[in-house]
């Protein structure tokens, strides 16, 4: 801890949403902000509904384990570009008992889904390239945090996948000071809903947006 390890990292353990989750250096440590994110999602879908829930970024698997613990009849495929981030998600998935529920992919954002897609969820990384940072984030790995020069590309990205594809509905988390840009970008595509959501200390932490595919 004198070096600033996090926690976490020295113990393999942390907890999210009320359950304890095994992780390391491989994942980022799962923030309470994201709680808010699983809320989002559940408020949305109801218990007996049949969907496919895509994730992207899945890292040490929280969000993909808790929707999946709420939602029995929802199949899910968990993507990420980080292996050593699947090798965490795939030990959470195995001691929460869900490995027939939730597949894991390697692969850059949705490229290797080619299954239609109900509804997308995403933690992406959303920091600028250039932000100060405090100390204990070296530890984490930096393609779970840094989203690209101005932060917000990979949300973008995943905007353009949401009209390409045709996905119903899409729930995202973004940085504090991102709203106005995701509502600009959103300018250029048809929107049946766009509803952002606060986190425990009232900062903008996310948004669910419902889309019109004409
Ligand atoms: C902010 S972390 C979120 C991890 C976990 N879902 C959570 O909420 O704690 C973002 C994750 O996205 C992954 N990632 C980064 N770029 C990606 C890309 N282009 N395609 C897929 N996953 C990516 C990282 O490896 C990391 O695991």
């Amino acid at each position: 801890r004198s070096a600033n390890v996090p926690l976490e990292y020295l113990t393999n353990r942390v907890s999210f949403y009320s359950r304890e989750f095994y992780i390391d250096e491989g994942a980022l440590i799962p923030r309470p902000e994201t709680e808010h994110l699983i809320d989002e999602v559940l408020g949305r879908i109801s218990a007996d509904e049949a969907l496919t829930i895509v994730e992207v970024g899945v890292g040490s698997g929280i969000i993909s384990i808790l929707l999946a613990l709420h939602l029995p009849n929802t199949r899910f495929i968990a993507v990420d570009i980080s292996p050593r981030a699947l090798a965490v998600a795939r030990r959470n998935i195995e001691r929460f008992g869900l490995s027939d529920r939730i597949e894991l992919r390697e692969g850059d954002l949705l490229s290797s889904i080619t299954e239609k897609i109900d509804f997308l969820v995403s933690n992406p990384p959303y920091i600028a390239q250039d932000a100060p940072l405090e100390s204990n984030l070296s530890y984490e790995p930096q393609n779970a945090l840094f989203g690209g020069e101005i932060g917000d590309e990979m949300i973008r990205a995943l905007l353009d996948e949401v009209y390409a594809r045709r996905i119903p509905s899409f729930a995202c988390e973004m940085g504090y000071d991102q709203r106005l840009k995701v509502q600009e970008y959103l300018k250029n595509f048809a929107v049946q809903s766009l509803d952002f959501y606060t986190d425990y200390a009232a900062f903008d932490r996310g948004f669910v947006l419902k889309a019109i595919h004409e």
